[in-house]
């Protein structure tokens, strides 16, 4: 592993879920350790970069030498981002962001009343931030992450063309969440290939050395 592959770079990264609040007490959320995403924080740290990680609730400690900036809700994380995304030439979205989030949140805990029925909550589209970041004028080098519970290698190759980046990873592993191990596979536009199985921050790794042998190829 080359230590300097990204020195001079800043990279940012999103990882965990978000969370979408219904009143103060309740929300709904994706499931989400972080791990794949603060490992791919660390990695690119190790390459030396200046790495800025936007995270949704987590229980882990920030990465050595990582800026965190700690948000909950897919609005917040898409207002961080769009802070970060200016100084940076590498974007690499790990987080599980909420498609949807209520429509209205109560302000005051909704209370459960004898007779009446369970509550009916309307949701609305959050958005889409890798889409967001790939669409500006002048786009960092987009990474998304694809988990699926089928058929993933048709999915994840639709979801890199329809989100418009050049790289996109696929999750293999049947139930990866919150392990250390995982199984990854690399879209890009020439096809797909495995990127290995094993600890999350040796895939981590292998992955930063993928994107820093793509920006040298593309000259960037
Ligand atoms: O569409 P889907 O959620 O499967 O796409 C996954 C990829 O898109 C991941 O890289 C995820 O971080 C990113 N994403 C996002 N904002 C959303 C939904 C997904 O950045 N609202």
């Amino acid at each position: 592993f080359q230590p300097k592959l990204f020195k001079g770079r800043t990279v940012l990264v999103t990882a965990g879920p978000t969370f979408e609040a219904i009143d103060p007490v309740r929300g709904l959320t994706n499931r989400s350790s972080g791990k794949m995403g603060y490992a791919v924080a660390r990695a690119a740290r190790e390459a030396g970069a200046r790495v800025v990680l936007v995270s949704g609730p987590t229980a882990l400690p920030a990465p050595h030498g990582v800026q965190r900036v700690e948000v909950s809700s897919a609005q917040e994380m898409f207002d961080a981002v769009m802070t970060q995304v200016g100084a940076a030439q590498v974007f690499i979205a790990t987080a599980a962001v909420a498609d949807w989030r209520p429509a209205q949140v109560h302000a005051q805990k909704q209370k459960k009343r004898e007779g009446e029925g369970a509550p009916t909550i309307a949701l609305q589209a959050n958005p889409d931030i890798l889409a967001a970041v790939a669409a500006l004028p002048q786009p960092p080098f987009c990474v998304g992450f694809a988990a699926e519970s089928e058929k993933l290698a048709e999915h994840a190759a639709a979801k890199r063309v329809r989100k418009n980046v050049p790289l996109l990873v696929g999750n293999l592993g049947p139930d990866t969440f919150g392990r250390d191990d995982n199984r990854l596979e690399l879209f890009d536009a020439a096809g797909h290939h495995p990127l290995g199985s094993g600890d999350k921050l040796v895939l981590a790794r292998k992955l930063i050395e993928e994107i820093a042998a793509r920006l040298e190829r593309a000259g960037l």
